[in-house]
């Protein structure tokens, strides 16, 4: 969702338009730049359109070549439609002040009858608009021995919503910033200072990083970073972990690339958290002891889309291995006064760190008395900065918007997370353990054994009825949800999700002739009745696309096999998985969409 990049530095708008293509994946439908030229004064140069940063890169046409200072913005449209006019960067009537904005002006309105009496017009439909105006306004009424950062700072005290800010105007050496609730960062390199929404872009361009906290303002030159009096200065530090590029490689696209990627991200997700006699599991990183978590009244788990799906699955092993009630809520649906208190733990899931929703949710538990810590993948975060505890994702840097590789690792990282405070006996946890680490060879055959199934399944599914994905006992269900989500996401085809049970008390009025039925049956406890869910869809004409590591009976009810490696009965999430993803990236291929990037999805969601 919308990305932020301002440079100080030779040739400044070429690091931008680079800066711009790395936060292409975040998801956006527009683009635009503006620059300052050493010398300048007068007019700042701006170029915006709709469409992808190439497309800005051809209007461009070269024209910022030899800029010194550059802003520039990825939209993801929320106030407005996807047109030029509303692209960033908004100027105001002389051109001399131009911005970049993420997040929402929440008083926009009323900030615009304002400007509209002072005689102002906007041009646009968006709420960033009125930041440039009230800029405007502000410099030329205010005293003359105030600066522009005392402008912006007038000028942001009369915001209400969340916002990244990054604003120029003619004749200033650096760039006024600011954030509210959206991210942004500042990366120092030999030749540069800059100011990004996520740190991506700053590998290889700066070797250390400032986090900003939500009501900083500050003004970045060359020089550093400058505040008003009486504001804490950020301290730079090293910049961590390495840029891996958006490069499909030999696959067609970044998430087929990143499906083929969960070995080895299931591997650095248990790296030196399984003690060394590989009997157990120690996450650590949480303040919290195992014992004191233990003695909890309940964990809380709060997430959205995807991780929310990992979320339910991780409340039912916390449930399963421990005696602490636990219950995982969609993030925006958080009901913080009556699930927190002191003795409660709340847990962010999430991969960016940035989920506005998921954010919120921590801030209300914490204000309700929660302890809160993170899962998440994104080092320094918003989120990790936040909870200043929890564990990291370790699943590197996760470029196609339908996230899959992350769900493996949040699921892991959850399984884990519940041995450590588990009450199983020793026994059970080796055995669990001894399974977890077989896993990323499991997985690796998996994929690599292509017997043309989900071929077929996908051939079956793609123009064909909604499909309705179908599981069982929980972690079956919650994993249904998923498959039905990643379906919609990247094939744009209505699915439903449900427990095999439900069926019979309304969906099934949707099946007729050929409805694909997608039942996940792995052999456990509950098979039996999955097999009873799976006659009913047949008898009233439904085809079934069975994926089960079962090699029993309940095969010849499939329409389409897909058979699976065994493992242990607890793990089936992280093995039935797969197949799940790679149907929905081959229905998607088969429709035509750009799986990589679906329309109207961003990859952060930082808006409420
Ligand atoms: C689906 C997907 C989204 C995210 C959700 C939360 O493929 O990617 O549903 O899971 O927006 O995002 P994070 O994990 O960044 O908090």
């Amino acid at each position: 969702m919308c990305g932020i990049y301002g440079c100080i530095s030779t040739d400044a708008a070429d690091k931008v338009l680079e800066g711009l293509r790395k936060l292409e994946y975040r998801g956006y439908d527009s683009a635009g730049l503006a620059a300052i030229f050493p010398e300048q004064n007068g007019p700042i140069e701006t170029e915006r359109t709709i469409g992808y940063v190439a497309d800005l890169v051809s209007k461009a046409n070269g024209r910022f070549t030899g800029s010194c200072i550059s802003i520039g913005h990825t939209r993801w449209a929320t106030h407005g439609g996807v047109t030029d006019q509303n692209a960033h960067p908004h100027s105001s009537d002389d051109g001399n002040i131009t911005l970049v904005h993420n997040g929402i002006i929440e008083n926009a309105l009323h900030l615009s009858e304002r400007l509209s009496k002072l005689g102002y017009k906007l041009s646009s439909e968006t709420d960033t608009e009125v930041i440039v105006h009230l800029m405007d306004n502000e410099i030329k009424t205010q005293s003359d021995e105030l600066t522009y950062l005392d402008a912006f700072s007038n000028v942001i005290s009369q915001l209400r919503g969340s916002w990244a800010i990054a604003a120029i105007i003619s004749g200033m050496d650096g760039i006024l910033v600011s954030r509210n609730g959206a991210p942004l960062v500042i990366g120092r390199g030999v030749d540069n200072i800059s100011v990004s929404s996520d740190v991506q872009p700053f590998y290889g361009a700066c070797s250390e990083v400032a986090y900003l906290n939500d009501g900083d303002i500050f003004y970045i030159s060359g020089s550093g970073i400058s505040s008003q009096e009486g504001s804490m200065i950020p301290g730079f530090e090293t910049l961590e972990g390495v840029y891996d590029e958006e490069d499909p490689g030999n696959f067609e696209h970044m998430m087929l690339k990143e499906i083929f990627d969960q070995p080895t991200s299931l591997s650095n997700v248990l790296s030196g958290r399984i003690t060394a006699d590989g009997r157990k599991a120690r996450l650590g990183g949480f303040s919290l002891t195992p014992e004191e978590i233990r003695s909890l009244d309940r964990i809380n788990l709060v997430a959205c889309g995807t991780a929310y799906y990992a979320a339910e699955i991780i409340s039912a092993y916390i449930r399963k291995f421990s005696n602490v009630r636990s219950e995982a809520f969609i993030a925006s649906e958080f009901p913080a006064r009556s699930v927190c208190s002191t003795n409660t733990l709340t847990i962010g899931i999430s991969q960016s760190g940035e989920t506005k929703d998921t954010l919120d949710a921590l801030f209300d538990a914490k204000k309700n008395g929660s302890n809160i810590s993170a899962i998440c993948n994104v080092i320094g975060s918003t989120m990790s900065r936040l909870t200043a505890n929890g564990a990291y994702l370790h699943a590197g840097p996760e470029f196609a918007v339908a996230s899959t590789k992350v769900f493996s690792n949040m699921v892991a990282t959850g399984l884990l997370f519940a041995l450590t405070i588990s009450e199983i006996s020793d026994a059970e946890q080796q055995e669990i353990v001894q399974s977890l680490r077989e896993l990323p060879n499991l997985i690796s055959k998996q994929l690599i054994d292509d017997d043309g199934s989900i071929d077929t399944a996908a051939k079956m599914i793609h123009d064909s009825e909604p499909p309705i994905f179908i599981g069982r006992g929980g972690m079956s269900s919650y994993l249904a949800k998923e498959g039905a989500l990643k379906m919609m996401e990247i094939s744009y085809i209505p699915c439903l999700a449900l427990p095999g049970g439900e069926l019979k008390h309304g969906p099934i009025a949707l099946l007729s002739d050929g409805s694909p039925v997608i039942a996940i049956v792995p052999s456990d406890g509950k098979m039996s009745l999955m097999e009873s869910s799976i006659r009913e869809c047949k008898s009233r004409g439904a085809r079934i696309i069975l994926i089960t590591d079962s090699e029993g009976p309940i095969t010849e009810l499939a329409d389409v096999l897909i058979q699976t490696n065994k493992t242990h009965p607890d793990l089936s999430p992280l093995v039935n998985i797969i197949p799940v993803q790679l149907l929905a990236y081959n229905v998607g291929v088969l429709r035509g969409v750009n799986v990589d990037r679906p329309r109207n999805l961003a990859k952060s969601v930082t808006v409420v």
